[in-house]
């Protein structure tokens, strides 16, 4: 695993900006470059900045697939709070990518399990995802994958823990009963069987998910905590949040990748 840390959040988010657009510029084969995203504030300055390459001609998404890694249940679209309308407000909306190239779970579904199944069949086939860039709780959920949820788990219908609900609460005018119970979301294994995956973690809220993801056991308690079996995972964060790493962390991460390589 990789632990990259920049000294703040903008410094983060221009790092993860600059690595996804390198990977896509490198992508050379047949088959379009496929690429898994999240929700939630973590991912805002990434997304700013790949809208700003994107404008300048430094990355093009024209031949990206993209796969959203969840939605809540029984939103519609054009819910100010579903993740369609998120990705489309905070990114789609502003770059060049075929409509037809982006895949966000229908949280509107009547039949949740099949539209699970096909999600997983469409990521299949385009021979599954390059590069999945996720954002954590700080309960340390992955997508929602929740404590407890099996790290084989594959996309599927999740509860969401009160906490959670409280945590997300804060985009439903902070009424906990208003955020939506159930969601739609890859699983761990989903995640999992992507060749990268690029997870941002930052302030001080996530210390204790950014500690038990490097410095933990791999357990279901922390679900992040799969990624350290997996052989292409890396940790982009800032300062704020390794406030509960042993220094002995810290310093190793800071002296591994103090030539900065992309
Ligand atoms: C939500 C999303 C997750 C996201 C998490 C953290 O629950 N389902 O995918 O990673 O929140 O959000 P934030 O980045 O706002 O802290």
């Amino acid at each position: 695993m990789r632990v990259v840390i920049q000294d703040n959040y903008e410094k983060m988010s221009k790092w993860a900006a600059d690595y996804i657009a390198a990977k896509i510029n490198d992508h050379k084969e047949d088959r379009p470059f496929v690429l898994g995203l999240p929700t939630g504030s973590s991912p805002i300055g990434v997304y700013k900045e790949l809208i700003k390459m994107n404008k300048e001609g430094k990355v093009s998404f024209k031949n990206v697939v993209t796969f959203n890694m969840d939605e809540y249940l029984g939103l519609p679209r054009e819910h100010d709070q579903s993740y369609w309308y998120f990705m489309h407000d905070n990114f789609f909306d502003h770059i060049e990518i075929p409509a037809e190239n982006i895949n966000i779970l229908n949280g509107m579904t009547n039949d949740p399990e099949g539209e699970c199944e096909r999600y997983e069949k469409k990521i299949a086939s385009y021979g599954g995802i390059d590069l999945f860039m996720g954002g954590i709780g700080v309960d340390g959920h992955l997508a929602f994958n929740e404590p407890y949820t099996s790290l084989t788990s594959r996309t599927g219908v999740r509860d969401l823990t009160t906490d959670t609900r409280i945590v997300n609460s804060r985009f439903f005018g902070n009424d906990p009963e208003k955020v939506p119970a159930q969601a739609l979301s890859v699983g761990i294994g989903t995640v999992m069987d992507s060749k990268e995956v690029l997870v941002l973690i930052s302030g001080h809220n996530k210390a204790r998910a950014l500690a038990a993801t490097v410095e933990g056991g791999v357990s279901q308690k922390w679900t992040c905590s799969a990624l350290q079996m997996h052989n292409g995972a890396i940790i982009a964060c800032d300062e704020a949040a390794c406030g509960e790493l042993t220094v002995d962390t810290y310093k190793y991460f800071l002296d591994i990748e103090r030539k900065e390589r992309l």
